[in-house]
């Protein structure tokens, strides 16, 4: 039981065409809830801290939960940082002791994505910590995206060969469709698998990374709706999808905005069918079981990931 790094875990999960899920944490009940899945299926697993979530609970909370998670569970975790923007945050999170980053440069021009991907890599690697970067932009909701549009955001096979080869990272993000949040398509869902086979096909070794990938599952959406909420519209990536990105070299794939859902989902229940209790713990609670239920279904039916721990 420890913290580990995500290399045996990536090698493992690309040999055998199956995804670890990466979610992301922001309190002890998603914490729990997520180890709680990750124990019962036997299954890898990656806590991934965002700045945001820094911001909200602070470093040290998020590190001695997920130690704590750690010495309950005798799980083996890998504790990720997810969009590093700069090098300093990475390095912070590199000393603070994850065994994982994430530096960002997607928003950057291709030689300064290489320049500051590398210095992060060579900082990181030079503490044993695996590096994941991200090449291609996340694309944003859009109707009908055209060949040009895709040509100019998604993740260029080519160049991600030339990024991997000159940086050393040890994963890499790619956007070939997919996007943040609960809004992720206003027509069909579209994924594009062809960039996605010829990437895998130039650099079959390098674990591959999703970032945008919930499903946003509709019954958790009209669950808020149900009891108050106001999420019209809301469409994720079908599982399907996911299932298959993991055959053509994804390894990781994250995850936050289905724990989000599913949360509050049950909160606005909870709190709708008992406007009399108070206690924190009542509502707090539910969501975490709530917050199990989706991981174990994600391990299980979208992940392949049962039993590969
Ligand atoms: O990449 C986005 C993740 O869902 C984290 O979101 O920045 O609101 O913590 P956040
Ligand atoms: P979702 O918003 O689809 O859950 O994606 C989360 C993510 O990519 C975190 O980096
Ligand atoms: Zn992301």
């Amino acid at each position: 039981m420890a913290l580990v790094t995500t290399e045996r875990m990536f090698k493992q999960a690309l040999e055998s065409d199956y995804a670890v899920g990466a979610f992301n944490v922001n309190n002890m009940e998603i914490i729990q809830g997520i180890v709680e899945a990750a124990m019962e299926e036997k299954a890898p697993l990656i806590l991934q801290v965002s700045a945001g979530a820094r911001k909200y609970a602070k470093p040290a909370y998020l590190i001695k939960l997920v130690e704590a998670a750690i010495e309950d569970t005798g799980l083996d975790i890998a504790l990720h940082l997810d969009h590093g923007e700069d090098f300093d945050i990475c390095k912070k999170c590199v000393d603070d002791g994850f065994t994982s980053v994430m530096i960002d440069g997607s928003k950057h021009p291709f030689e300064e994505n290489i320049r500051l991907t590398k210095e992060v890599v060579d900082y990181a690697h030079s503490k044993g910590v695996s590096v994941e970067a991200e090449l291609g932009k996340l694309a944003g909701i859009e109707d009908n995206i055209n060949v040009d549009a895709r040509n100019a955001t998604f993740t260029d096979p080519e160049e991600a060969a030339e990024f991997v080869e000159k940086t050393g990272v040890d994963s890499l993000a790619v956007a070939i469709g997919t996007s943040h949040g609960a809004y992720k398509f206003k027509g069909e869902p579209y994924l594009d698998f062809d960039r996605l086979k010829a990437i895998h096909q130039l650099i079959p070794d390098t674990p591959l990374v999703l970032h945008g990938a919930s499903t946003v599952l509709p019954e958790f959406v009209a669950k808020c709706n149900e009891y108050g909420g106001d999420i019209p519209g809301a469409q994720g990536v079908p599982e399907d999808m996911i299932k298959t990105a993991a055959r053509y070299g994804v390894c990781k794939v994250n995850i936050d905005t289905d724990l989000r859902l599913a949360m509050t989902a049950e909160i606005r229940k909870y709190l709708c069918e008992h406007p009399a209790d108070f206690d924190p713990r009542k509502y707090l609670g539910p969501a975490r079981d709530a917050i199990r239920g989706m991981v174990q279904h994600k391990i299980k039916n979208v992940l392949n990931a049962s039993g590969k721990a």
